[in-house]
C-alpha cells in the first residue's frame, strides 16, 4: 500500500525544538517544541490526525496532516500508546477551545511504545459501567483516567500545603516507626506480624512517638501510613490509611480547637491561592467554598440531645431494636453523617464518655467521667479528626493503662515522659483520604488513595 511507505525524517532546517512538559508550554507559544506523552485520546480523519496528548502535568491537543498523518505509526496508533512530537504551538482560532487554548502543530513525530488496539485496546479493558472489582483490579489503569489523576494531583498539593502551615507554626516533621509492639488505639483492629519471632504490629497512629519528640524538638507533626484491620466495609475506612498527626505541648483544649481550625483553614487558603489547585478542586467540586471560622462546638451531651430531638435513633446492639440515644452511647456512623449533614458545616463534637475513649485521655476537670476529646465531623463524610489532650499526671496514666487492661510494660518509654517534665498537652489525627474526600466531594476515601487497601484487598 503506498500509504506504508510515506517515511518521515525531521526536518534539520526548521528551528531547534525545545524540550518542554506540557504545563509549560503557554510561555512557548509560537516557538517550536518537542513533547513525549501517552496519546490520551485519539480521532483519526482521512488526511488529519488529532490527538489528546498526556504527560501528567497537563493535556495538549495535537494535530497531525499531510505526510505526518500518512506514516505506518500514524494508520496503527492506539490510545495509550507513547509517542515523541515536534511541531510548533499555537493558539487555537477564535471560537475554538483546547486545553491551555493553544494546539500543536505537528511537523515531525514517531510511536515509542505502541499499545495493543482490537480485544486488548485499553479502551476495551473497562468503562464506568464495569464492576467495581474489575475496577480495583485495574487501579493501575483506571489512575490514568481525568478524574483519579485529578485527585491525585490535589492530594500531592494537600500534603505540601499542610507542610507548610506546620512549618509557619513552628512545628517539626519527624517520621516514626510503623512497626511497632505497642496499641493505641485499641486491640481490635490490630494488624499483628511475627517480627523476628515477636509479637509485634503495623501502627494505629505515631501519637505515643509524637509525645516523645516534644521535650526534644518541641511541638511536632508528621505523615505516616496508619493501619487499621477494620472488619467493616464502608466509605470511609481504609486498612491502610495516611494519617497527619501531631502534637503540642503548653497547650489547653481550647488551643487545641483552635489551631486544628487554624491549620486546616489556613493549608485550604493557601491551596486555593495556587491556580492550579483551585481549577482541580472547582473542576472535582463544583462550588466549592471554604468553610467559616470559628467552626461550630458541639459538646457531646449537647449532640446526644439533638440526636434525640431530630429523632435520629440508634438500634440497640443486642436486640437491634431502635431507640433514643442516652449519654454513654458511640454515636453511631449512620446518626453521626445525618446530624452533620443537617447541620452543614464543620462541627468539633467534643468531651466524649470516658468509657468509649482511650486510655491516654485528659479528663475534663470537674466532670470525671468525660474527657478533654474532639472529633472533627465535615459534611458528607463525617469524622475527619480524631484528638484529645492527654492524661499529664503520672498516676492517672498507670491508672488509665488498667482501667483498659493494657500490660504497662512495653508501654515504659511512653510513662516515662510523665515522669520526667511532664506537661499539659494534646494532638490530633486527621485521615488524609478523608480530608480528599471531603474535599474533592468523592463518594468514597478510596478513590482518594493512590492504591487503596480494604478488608480482602490488597492488591494491586
Ligand atoms: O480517631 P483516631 O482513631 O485517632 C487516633 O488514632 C489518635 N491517636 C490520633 C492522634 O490523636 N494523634 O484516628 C484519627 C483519624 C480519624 O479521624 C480518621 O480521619 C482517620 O484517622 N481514620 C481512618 N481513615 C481511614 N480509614 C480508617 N480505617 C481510619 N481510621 C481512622
Amino acid at each position: 500500500e503506498e500509504s506504508k511507505k510515506v517515511i518521515l525524517v525531521e526536518d534539520p532546517s526548521l528551528p531547534k525544538a525545545t524540550r518542554s512538559k506540557l504545563e509549560g508550554l503557554a510561555a512557548l507559544r509560537g516557538k517550536r517544541v518537542r513533547v513525549f506523552g501517552w496519546v490520551h485520546r485519539l480521532r483519526q480523519q482521512k488526511d488529519m490526525t488529532f490527538i489528546v496528548l498526556r504527560d501528567g502535568t497537563g493535556f495538549l491537543q495535537c494535530i497531525l496532516a499531510g505526510k505526518c498523518a500518512q506514516t505506518y505509526d500514524a494508520l496503527m496508533l492506539t490510545t495509550e500508546s507513547t509517542v515523541e512530537l515536534v511541531g510548533t504551538v499555537q493558539a487555537v482560532p477564535e471560537g475554538k477551545t483546547a486545553p491551555g487554548g493553544h494546539e500543536l502543530i505537528v511537523d515531525y513525530w514517531h510511536t515509542l511504545g505502541a499499545a495493543p488496539g482490537g480485544d486488548d485496546a485499553f479502551t476495551n479493558k473497562f468503562n464506568e459501567h464495569s464492576d467495581p472489582s474489575v475496577l480495583a483490579d485495574l487501579r493501575h489503569l483506571t489512575l490514568r483516567g481525568e478524574t483519579a489523576a485529578a485527585v491525585l494531583h490535589v492530594r500531592a498539593g494537600v500534603l505540601s500545603a499542610f507542610r507548610a502551615t506546620y512549618a509557619k507554626h513552628s512545628l517539626t516533621e519527624v517520621t516514626p516507626p510503623c512497626m511497632v509492639q505497642t496499641q493505641v488505639e485499641g486491640g481490635s483492629t490490630l494488624f499483628e506480624f511475627n517480627y523476628y519471632g515477636e509479637k509485634a504490629y503495623l501502627t494505629q497512629s505515631s501519637q505515643l512517638y509524637l509525645e516523645t519528640c516534644l521535650p526534644s524538638l518541641g511541638d511536632v507533626f508528621c505523615i505516616q501510613e496508619s493501619f487499621r484491620a477494620e472488619k467493616s466495609l464502608t466509605r470511609r475506612h481504609l486498612s491502610e490509611y495516611t494519617h497527619l498527626e501531631a502534637e503540642l505541648a503548653f497547650i489547653n483544649f481550647d488551643d487545641l480547637m483552635t489551631h486544628i481550625e487554624s491549620i486546616i483553614c489556613e493549608t485550604i487558603d493557601l491551596l486555593l491561592a495556587d491556580p492550579r489547585m483551585a481549577e482541580l478542586i472547582q473542576t472535582l467540586n463544583p462550588g466549592f467554598k471554604p468553610p467559616k471560622r470559628p467552626f461550630m462546638r458541639l459538646d457531646y451531651k449537647d449532640a446526644i440531645k439533638y440526636l434525640n430531638e431530630h429523632g435520629i435513633q440508634r438500634p440497640d446492639e443486642e436486640t437491634g431494636e431502635i431507640g433514643d440515644h442516652v449519654i454513654g452511647d458511640d454515636i453511631a456512623e449512620a446518626a453521626e453523617r445525618q446530624m452533620t449533614d443537617q447541620l452543614g458545616v464543620p462541627i468539633f463534637l467534643n468531651k466524649f464518655p470516658k468509657e468509649i475513649k482511650a486510655f491516654y485521655m485528659k479528663k475534663v476537670p470537674g466532670d470525671p467521667g468525660f474527657t478533654e476529646s474532639v472529633d472533627l465531623l465535615m459534611p458528607g463524610v463525617g469524622e475527619i479528626v480524631g484528638g484529645s489532650m492527654r492524661i499529664a499526671d503520672m498516676q492517672e496514666l498507670l491508672e488509665g493503662y488498667k482501667r483498659e487492661g493494657i500490660d504497662p510494660a512495653p508501654y515504659y518509654w511512653f510513662t516515662d515522659q510523665r515522669k520526667y517534665g511532664t506537661c499539659e498537652h494534646g494532638g490530633y489525627g486527621l485521615g488524609v483520604e478523608r480530608f480528599l474526600a471531603w474535599l474533592t466531594k468523592r463518594f468514597t476515601v478510596r478513590e482518594c488513595s493512590l492504591y487503596p487497601r480494604w478488608m480482602g484487598r490488597a492488591t494491586p
